[in-house]
């Protein structure tokens, strides 16, 4: 019987192109991706901004799986610690959402009272009651404030980190993915809805699912059928240092006779038949984009997606819950100066996305798929081959490059 270590070898000959499946089911690799990724040099996307409006607003979040609390101060700036009490480790912080009126943060089990940087400012008892108790004399409030994350707001978007050695964040970004999410945040936006799901999977299947511009037009077949997504399209795939990436569309001018090219393309929907739908104005968007893309979808390692498809914008945060269980938060979004028009456009196309949506649900079953099937065969790898060997993007869609480069950066952040 081999040792665990032995075991935890990537294989010799598999570089990026083949990943074994223990990285997928292994307690071990869940607990080093904790410590190495999550708490080392990575941004984690937290908030968008506007789900903090007003002085005093909070939201509970994580980072990989450590509750975080991020919050706006009463100097308007934005905080966030970790959602522990100092005193014996209560979760503080049991909303998801809200507004703390007196900008404090108490934790109901002894109410010591944190304000909104995190710092401890009130102790019941510490004085102690008639004479007895209390803490000891030299007990310092300022020594006993809570786990601070250093946070950034980069164009309305909130990350964390808990290293200081994460890099600037367009640094960490890269020159493309930063361009293309200051494209989708360029003005102030409006929230307009979340939703959240749980999927029975790893969250890196998942990471590897939302690189694959592969899989678009074969496995979202209303995708394929409605000719919003073909793989002939004019599109790109492109990686920026390694573990981040970008995928772009740009619109069919001729989503008229799309089903026939599908049909010639893809057999699978020639045997599903002819489907229309019933009410057409599900489709009927704007083009909003001076680049014309349909399609914008950027992937920021480890947490984060933020993807326009048509008029829906939406951050998706990956949260893992375990070696085989992540949470997928989506939160829809609309511009402040959106016309109502436009407004219910993203409101309608929003079915499209999400736990439920016409074109997203199959990835979260695609996950489980996997998941299901690798449990008992840690020792067998994936083929990662479409479009060659090389861990980088392409000018088109017809590949696994994205996911080839996420798992050489992966390899060299574990240590593996
Ligand atoms: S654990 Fe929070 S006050 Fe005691
Ligand atoms: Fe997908």
């Amino acid at each position: 019987m081999r040792s665990m270590l032995d075991r935890l070898k990537w294989p010799a000959d598999a570089g990026c192109t083949a990943v074994p499946y223990w990285v997928f089911n292994n307690q071990e690799v869940y607990d080093l991706e904790q410590e190495k990724i999550y708490n080392g040099p990575t941004w984690n996307f937290l908030a968008a901004d506007a789900e903090l409006p007003e002085k005093g607003s909070f939201k509970s979040t994580y980072i990989g799986d450590t509750p975080v609390v991020v919050t706006r101060g009463q100097d308007d700036e934005i905080y966030a610690w970790v959602n522990r009490c100092a005193h014996r480790g209560a979760e503080i912080c049991r909303e998801r959402h809200g507004k703390s009126e007196d900008g404090a943060y108490t934790c109901v089990y002894h109410q010591w009272a944190y304000d909104a940087k995190g710092d401890l400012h009130g102790v019941p008892f510490q004085r102690g009651l008639a004479g007895k108790g209390g803490m000891p004399k030299d007990f310092d409030k300022k020594k006993h404030g809570l786990r601070k994350v250093r946070v950034v707001n980069y164009h309305g978007a909130i990350f964390g980190t808990f290293s200081d050695d994460t890099p600037d964040i367009e640094e960490y970004m890269g020159d493309d993915v930063s361009y293309h999410m200051r494209r989708l945040l360029n003005k102030p936006i409006e929230i307009l809805g979340t939703t959240r799901q749980y999927i029975k999977g790893n969250w890196k299947f998942y990471a590897e699912n939302t690189k694959d511009p592969y899989h678009a037009s074969l496995l979202h077949l209303f995708h394929a059928t409605f000719g919003l997504y073909r793989s002939s399209q004019q599109g790109e795939s492109i990686v920026n240092n390694k573990v981040h990436c970008l995928i772009w569309v740009k619109s069919s001018e001729e989503k008229k006779s799309a089903l026939d090219d599908v049909k010639k393309e893809n057999l699978r929907t020639m045997q599903q038949g002819n489907y229309a739908l019933a009410d057409e104005s599900l489709l009927a968007g704007q083009q909003e984009f001076e680049d014309g893309h349909s399609l914008d979808i950027l992937s920021m390692f480890p947490s984060l997606v933020l993807q326009q498809i048509q008029n829906t914008l939406a951050f998706r945060q990956i949260l893992p819950k375990g070696k085989d269980e992540f949470e997928l938060v989506w939160t829809y979004f609309g511009y402040k100066d959106d016309t109502e028009e436009l407004r219910n456009i993203r409101l309608k196309q929003s079915n499209l996305i999400g736990p439920a949506g016409l074109i997203s649900m199959e990835d979260g079953e695609s996950t489980e798929l996997c998941q299901k099937a690798i449990v008992r065969d840690g020792e067998y790898t994936s083929v990662i081959e479409m479009d060659g060997k090389e861990p980088e993007g392409a000018k088109h869609l017809v590949t696994e490059g994205m996911i080839r480069s996420m798992w050489q950066g992966y390899r060299e952040m574990m240590g593996f």
